[in-house]
This record gives C-alpha cells, sequence and structure tokens, in this order.
C-alpha cells in the first residue's frame, strides 16, 4: 500500500520531469539563460534539465491528461492547494528545472531556480512521501555511472555540480540547499579520506563547512576541505579558472585542524594580543576532544606556530578542560 504510494509519486515526478524536459527545447529564453551560463545541450540532456512556464496551470492540465488525480499531484509537491478556495496552482514558474534523481534513477523531487532576478532565486519541492532534503542529495546518480571514481565532492549548489561535471570534474554532490545532516554523510563512507568539501568562499559557506567537517567526523570520516579565492564559488572558479586550476586545490586542502585554523584566522587578527587569546583558546578547544595524543600533539604544534605562543602554556590552558593530554 505505501510502496503502491509510493510508485504513484515516482511515477508523477518522472512524467513532470519529462515535461519540463520538453518546454526547454521550446522557450528560448531559458535556452538563452543556459547559454549565459555556458551549460551546454549534453550537460542539460544529462542532468535532464528542464523549464517549467509562466502558466499557473500548465503542468497540472498536462498531468490530469495524463490521467494523474490531483490529491496524488499534490503529494509529489508538483501543485499546491489555492487557499480557500478550490483548485490548484502550479508549484514552479518560469524557472530551470533540476530533476533530483536517487541512485536507482527515480526522480524523488526538483528544483527550480528563476531565471530572472525575482525570488527565492531556488525553490525546491516540498518533503513528500519520497523525497526528504536532509536525506538526499543531488548528483548521486551521475557518480553512480562512473563507478571508478576515487574521490567525492560535497558543494552547496545544483550549479556547482554541473558546472564542474561540463568541466570533466564529474565527482560532484551537492546538499541540496539545507544543513548538511548526518544521513547524508553516510553516502560519503565509502570514500573513506578522499572527501572533499568545497563550499562557497563566503561567511555562510565556511560556517557551513565548519558544520559538515564535524557531521563527517562523527560519521568517521576525515573530510578535507578545498579552498576557493574569497566570494566564489566552484561553479564561478571552474568558469574562470578551467579544471587544471581546480585539481591544483587538492594540493591545498585542509584538513580538520587546518580548516580550524584557517577558519578562525579569518574572524581574529592575530597581530592584537586581545584577539591572539581569544583565537588560541578558541582553537584550543578542538584539541580537548582529540582521543588520540599523537594527533594532539600534531595539533598542537600546529596551534603554537600559528600564535607563537609556547607548547606547554597551550597545554596548559587545555589541561583545565580535559584529561586526555597531560
Ligand atoms: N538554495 C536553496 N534555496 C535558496 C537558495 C539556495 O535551496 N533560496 C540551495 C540551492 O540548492 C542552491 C544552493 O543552495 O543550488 C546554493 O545556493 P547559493 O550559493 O546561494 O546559490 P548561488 O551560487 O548564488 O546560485 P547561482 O549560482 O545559481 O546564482
Ligand atoms: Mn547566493
Ligand atoms: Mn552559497
Ligand atoms: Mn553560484
Ligand atoms: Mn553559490
Amino acid at each position: 500500500e505505501l510502496e503502491d504510494k509510493k510508485e504513484k509519486l515516482y511515477e508523477i515526478n518522472k512524467e513532470a520531469a519529462r515535461y519540463f524536459y520538453k518546454k526547454l527545447k521550446t522557450n528560448n529564453q531559458a535556452l538563452f539563460y543556459l547559454k549565459k551560463r555556458s551549460i551546454d545541450r549534453r550537460t542539460a540532456t544529462i542532468f535532464g534539465l528542464g523549464y517549467s512556464d509562466w502558466s499557473w496551470d500548465s503542468l497540472y492540465n498536462y498531468l490530469i491528461k495524463k490521467g494523474y488525480n490531483e490529491v496524488d499531484i499534490e503529494k509529489a509537491g508538483l501543485i499546491i492547494g489555492k487557499k480557500g478556495k478550490d483548485g490548484y496552482y502550479d508549484r514552479f514558474r518560469n524557472r530551470i528545472m533540476f530533476p533530483i534523481i536517487d541512485i536507482r534513477g527515480r526522480v524523488i523531487g526538483f528544483g527550480g531556480r528563476v531565471i530572472d532576478s525575482s525570488n527565492p532565486k531556488y525553490l525546491n519541492s516540498p518533503d513528500t512521501l519520497i523525497f526528504s532534503k536532509g536525506h538526499n542529495l543531488f548528483g548521486l546518480n551521475i557518480l553512480k555511472k562512473y563507478s571508478n571514481i576515487k574521490k567525492i565532492i560535497l558543494v552547496e549548489g545544483y550549479m556547482d555540480v554541473i558546472s564542474l561535471y561540463s568541466q570533466g570534474i564529474n565527482y560532484a554532490v551537492a546538499s541540496l540547499g539545507t544543513a548538511f545532516t548526518q544521513n547524508q554523510a553516510k553516502y560519503f563512507k565509502r570514500y573513506e579520506d578522499k572527501v572533499y568539501i568545497c563550499y562557497d568562499s563566503d561567511l555562510a559557506g565556511l560556517k557551513a563547512t565548519d558544520k559538515a567537517l564535524e557531521i563527517f567526523k562523527k560519521e568517521g570520516i576525515n573530510a578535507k576541505v578545498l579552498i576557493l579565492p574569497s566570494g566564489k564559488d566552484p561553479d564561478d572558479f571552474i568558469k574562470e579558472k578551467g579544471k587544471k586550476e581546480f585539481e591544483e586545490l587538492f594540493k591545498d586542502s585542509l584538513n580538520y585542524i587546518d580548516f580550524k585554523i584557517y577558519f578562525y584566522k579569518r574572524q581574529y587578527n592575530l597581530n592584537d594580543p586581545d584577539e591572539k587569546i581569544k583565537f588560541t583558546k578558541n582553537i584550543s578547544n578542538f584539541i580537548k576532544n582529540v582521543k588520540s595524543p599523537i594527533e594532539a600533539d600534531v595539533y598542537l604544534d600546529k596551534i603554537s606556530k600559528e600564535t607563537n605562543i609556547s607548547k606547554e602554556a597551550i597545554k596548559k590552558e587545555i589541561i583545565g578542560k580535559s584529561r586526555i593530554i597531560d
């Protein structure tokens, strides 16, 4: 019964994806938008990109004609019931449509991006019987095609995954705009120590990176961070610099503690004694949770070099907080 219900939603989503896909081919504005963002035909086809038009009910009418009932279409998140009135309207209008496809090739939801400057810039399917943002990733279906892939990059957005792919980096997935979750982290286990985070290089992205590192750590994954020039995202960067320079980023990737140092250095001025103290106290906090004394010692070394504060002093500071280092 539940399985039947789910099956129905997969079917409706697939039909909707086909509809959007066809619409894209005949809409010049949408095609122009993709061109402007350097997404070629081949890439658009591989990701199954589409377009939702201006109409309030074109998808609704199309799916009804196909024999689906409105309650199911609503449950798929594609239409919304009008408030205080009968009837429904299409959720997605005048947007480039990104189908979100699971490992088994089923369309579980959509993201939609406006092609003008209206808001919200991105709109996603709501959580449904078959879709939950915190449980899914964008791009997993593409990744699965390339079974020889040795590493994986976690990025923020649809456009990052697509842009990297079009330039030959076919091993990126996106966390769908919500905060990265423990559930999503499980998908990365098989890549062991070859997991890289490449979020946007703005404050929000850095904060999200910090959180994602902790989540990976809980999952036993030692993720590393690719650092982009300030203000850039992977899409911006690879468009500007190309594949080769993107690949250079791996050489300078930061591990857990290196990232903490980098992150906190951007927030504190180490030439100011008070701020240096705060920086050192903050960063020392991470060491108290480190279980391996060897690992802790390496971290201590790094912090000491960074601040010119003796390892002894930092150690003493930490001993007040933990029993591990002695
Ligand atoms: N996102 C979202 N809802 C928003 C904004 C963002 O769900 N209102 C998600 C989308 O999955 C998006 C990702 O977060 O792909 C990254 O967002 P952001 O960095 O703001 O996207 P931009 O890089 O600014 O988008 P674009 O390059 O398309 O302008
Ligand atoms: Mn943005
Ligand atoms: Mn962002
Ligand atoms: Mn972007
Ligand atoms: Mn971005």
